[in-house]
């Protein structure tokens, strides 16, 4: 098959690649030739500079310039295309709506193209990004205002998750399409011929506006669940003395009718998809008069616990913030990225400067220019100017009077440690992703802890 992706992002550029691993012809297409010619330089390091995922690189020089081509410019290629696959960027507004325009653009540039196509074979233009319910008709009038013959519209969400977008594309739970007609079904199972009547992959064929939701409600659900762990497992866990949070987790998790995924108790999800996506389900249903009590409560819940342990340290550990050098582990959202969006972090940040630190020391092994951009506007608010940023969690710490565990990066399960030899009690411990297994040895020495999940514990003196 010949199949156009359009956008090469962190969902467009593993697609693409992935389909060329397959032998289909494919053609990588993004308006941003900076982009493009970091993909065609086949560079490691300038490849990962856009989307940096495991097995991406590998996958890129396997197929580049056989199977894969990036450009910049489609208006040769678009004759004879079977699939355009539009995976572009769908941010959130203010008001939580959807912002549309960069996937709009693409597809009056696609449509002028297939307007002026020679061929009139059938071509299925499907939406990979998450788009509000009802989006794969706007593709279709944008098509039909531009005179487009002989196409079908498809919803073909993707489900993955950062960090695991080359193997989730290879091996999905589940390949969704939304289409109208029995001819689109047929495109679609032959570029995804290894994914039909797979033993374990299930192949399901659905409406167009049924995949759209199918996306937001997976996305709205996994939310729920990390909503339910940090608002009710976790709080119960923090109020009641002698409750064991993780034992909690697996007397509870063992019941196979619940999930264990999203019992991981924490300072709040966050990325570019959970928030985006719930508060986009919330504006959706709202606009057509629903109510939307539970998924308020849930997205509630989740940006409350970005700030909740900044909040207990004052009420339960009587620590004032005030003029305090806080060391801040963590930056990205979750381990192993370096990206920034609704992260944790920058909640808690806003909450810190709010309370009159002194200084925040930030540590984060891969974050660190994407925090120092994001932060960078000293004139939008000068108090940014008290980050500062350290090469290691020891030097982050040194000097400071608390730290706030962000992310769970691995590194910081050896914390004890490094606190131990690095800074004197009294000094308070903020874990808000639980990762201080031996957080006992620091509360005998006289550190004072507060974790996600327990109760403070003062340090012994
Ligand atoms: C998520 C969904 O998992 C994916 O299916 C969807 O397509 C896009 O959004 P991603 O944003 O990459 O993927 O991250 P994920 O690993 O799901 O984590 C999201 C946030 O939740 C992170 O901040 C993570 O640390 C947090 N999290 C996750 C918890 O706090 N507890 C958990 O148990 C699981």
């Amino acid at each position: 098959m010949k199949i156009i992706v359009v956008g090469t992002g962190f969902v467009g550029l593993p697609h693409a690649a992935v389909m060329a691993e397959y032998g289909h012809e494919v053609y990588a297409y993004d308006i941003d030739q900076k982009r493009i010619d970091a993909y065609k330089s086949g560079e490691a390091a300038q490849i990962e500079r856009y989307v940096n995922e495991p097995g991406l690189v590998s996958a890129i020089h396997e197929t580049k310039d056989r199977y894969l081509f990036f450009t910049s410019d489609i208006s040769d290629v678009a004759d004879g295309t079977d699939i355009f696959f539009f995976c572009l960027n769908t941010p959130p507004n203010r008001d939580g709506s959807t912002d549309l325009s960069y996937y709009s653009n693409a597809a009056h540039t696609v449509a002028t193209l297939l307007a002026k196509r020679q061929d009139k074979k059938r071509v299925v233009l499907v939406n990979k990004s998450t788009v509000p319910v009802g989006t794969a008709r706007l593709l279709q009038n944008i098509m039909n205002e531009h005179g487009v013959e002989n196409f079908g519209v498809a919803s073909n969400p993707e489900f993955l998750a950062q960090g695991n977008a080359i193997e989730g594309s290879r091996k999905p739970d589940r390949v969704v399409v939304g289409a109208d007609t029995e001819e689109d079904f047929q495109i679609l199972r032959r570029v995804y011929a290894q994914f039909v009547n797979h033993v374990r992959i299930r192949y399901l064929e659905t409406t167009p506006e049924t995949a759209e939701s199918i996306k937001y409600v997976a996305n709205n659900l996994l939310l729920t669940y990390i909503s339910f762990w940090n608002g009710v497992g976790a709080r119960i866990a923090e109020t009641f003395p002698n409750v064991r949070m993780e034992d909690l987790k697996i007397g509870v998790t063992a019941d196979t009718r619940i999930s264990t995924w999203g019992s991981y108790v924490s300072n709040g999800a966050g990325g570019s998809c959970f928030g985006k996506d719930i508060q986009s389900m919330i504006y959706q249903l709202n606009q057509a008069g629903r109510r939307t009590d539970l998924l308020q409560a849930v997205y509630n819940i989740n940006e409350y616990q970005k700030t909740y342990l900044i909040d207990r340290a004052v009420h339960e550990a009587g620590f004032s913030f005030n003029q305090k050098s806080v060391a801040l582990l963590g930056l990205a959202f979750k381990k192993r990225t370096n990206d920034m969006r609704d992260s944790a972090s920058l909640k808690a940040v806003e909450s810190l400067l709010a309370k009159g630190v002194r200084e925040i020391r930030a540590y984060d092994p891969l974050a660190e220019e994407a925090a120092r951009t994001y932060w960078f506007n000293p004139e939008k608010n000068h108090l940014f100017e008290r980050i500062n940023y350290f090469d290691s969690a020891k030097e982050a710490i040194k000097g400071s009077d608390a730290v706030y565990i962000s992310t769970d990066w691995e590194e910081f399960r050896g914390l004890s440690h490094t606190i131990n030899t690095t800074v004197k009690p009294p000094y308070l411990v903020i874990d808000g992703r639980r990762m201080i297994p031996d957080y006992q040895t620091l509360v005998e020495r006289g550190y004072d802890f507060l974790p996600v999940g327990g109760m403070f514990l003062a340090g012994k003196r």
